[in-house]
């Protein structure tokens, strides 16, 4: 379960006062009756997800695992963005026993991207998961038909049993496509959001065939809807968090600097900033979403945190237990005169680090933070967080008055660009 410290938050309001608001969001959200509430399948989903597609996604990733050595993920936004988080957060930037390798295009038009995913794959074992709920978005389609015509030209036939669609159920190019040709095909339902899609076979194909327990992924995300599932503000974490968003845009802060002290979450923050200001930044509201991995980026941001314009507060992701610790060594020349941390874990060495920042940040610079913990960097901790961040953005933005499921900004640049582009 994650935990959630307030204390150096700064508040000017007692969180307990929005109780009343809460109950009534919280029983809007639980009887389907708020803004947007065709998009909240993922509030059950950890009991209602379709358990033989769960299995078929089992069978397919074990297959992946023993003909490829590289799985191609081609897609955007939500349609990437989760599996990235989870299998980085769970495996490592550099994992040495991950059998297949998991790589990501369809997520931009360069040209220099594209090509270089194709160069690095075309002497590999590939398969291809295209991933696009409508199935019609641009940047995914072009490096898919790419991607597709390599794979013909590479495996003929067998092409068909390499190339993996998830997408909408029934309708779409991409479903069309996939049943004409003869790809496998596994279903983002019509009411899960892209952004809260890592939970369905977007994240779960992917997240498998990296070699990471999905059946404990589900497990965390089944806990983490029981644990921040009460609306008692004094017993839901996610929901206590929510309404300090809240006071804290009402006391003039725009932006909420998420901070992780493990590179390997660094693409949490990306899912994190999709999730939130995606579900938030509309109506002429929200608080932009920002993140920062220390203490690497106390090395370039920290100066401006410290004695920069009060623009933000700070939101901690603390790991209590990172998968791996490690001694710093003694060293009898002590040259470097580190001799001070001899025999001390590198672990500790990063708490302090995070202790030292906080208080720095928070009493010399004035700077709010909450302070979140989470136990460890499990496929399990990566569900129950799922649990966590899903209903803290339902909460803090109907408590905006917003709808947290929609996205209509996104389409503007869509519809220059096809302009441009000459699209019919
Ligand atoms: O959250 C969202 O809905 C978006 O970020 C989409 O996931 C993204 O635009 C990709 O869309 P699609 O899955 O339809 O290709």
């Amino acid at each position: 379960m994650i935990s959630l410290d307030l204390s150096h938050a700064k508040l000017n309001e007692d969180v307990a006062s929005w109780q009343e608001k809460v109950n009534e969001v919280d029983a809007s959200l639980q009887n389907g009756t708020c803004t947007g509430n065709d998009f909240i399948g993922w509030l059950h989903w950890d009991e209602n997800y379709d358990k033989e597609e769960f299995a078929r996604i089992l069978e397919t990733a074990k297959r992946i695992q023993e003909n490829s050595d590289v799985l191609v993920v081609c897609g955007i936004g939500g349609s990437y963005l989760g599996p990235r988080a989870a299998i980085e957060m769970v495996n490592g930037l550099y994992p040495a026993d991950q059998k297949v390798e998991v790589i990501y295009t369809g997520n931009t038009f360069s040209s220099t991207y594209i090509n270089q995913v194709m160069e690095y794959i075309k002497d590999k074992r590939v398969t291809v998961n295209v991933i696009s709920k409508s199935g019609t978005t641009t940047e995914t389609a072009i490096a898919f038909r790419i991607l597709e015509q390599f794979m013909w030209d590479k495996y003929g036939e067998e092409a068909k049993s390499r190339i993996i669609a998830t997408t909408d159920k029934a309708r779409g190019t991409l479903k069309n496509l996939a049943d004409t040709k003869g790809y496998e095909t596994f279903v983002i339902p019509d009411d899960i959001g892209g952004r809260f899609s890592v939970i369905t076979p977007v994240g779960l194909l992917p997240i498998a065939v990296a070699g990471i327990s999905i059946e404990d992924l589900m497990k965390g995300l089944n806990e983490g809807m029981k644990e921040y599932g009460m609306a008692d503000l004094n017993q839901n974490p996610a929901y206590a968090y929510a309404v300090a968003r809240r006071i804290l845009q009402n006391q003039g802060y725009d932006v909420e600097m998420f901070v992780e002290y493990e590179p390997q979450m660094q693409k949490v923050a990306e899912w994190w900033k999709q999730l939130f200001g995606e579900s938030e930044g509309k109506d002429g509201l929200g608080i932009l979403p920002d993140s920062a991995v220390f203490s690497t980026d106390l090395h370039s941001l920290g100066q401006f945190i410290q004695d920069g314009k009060k623009v933000l507060f700070e939101t901690n992701l603390y790991v209590d237990q990172p998968p791996v610790d490690i001694p710093f060594p003694s060293d009898e020349a002590n040259m470097d005169n580190m001799n001070y941390l001899a025999g001390k874990n590198v672990d500790w060495v990063n708490k302090m680090a995070a202790q030292g920042t906080l208080e720095a940040h928070e009493v010399t610079g004035n700077v709010p933070n909450i302070v979140l913990t989470m136990p460890g960097m499990t496929s399990y901790d990566f569900g129950n967080m799922c649990a966590f961040f899903f209903k803290a953005i339902a909460m803090t933005t109907l408590l905006n008055g917003s709808n947290p499921f929609n996205q209509p900004g996104v389409e503007v640049y869509k519809k220059n660009m096809f302009k441009l582009l000459g699209k019919e």
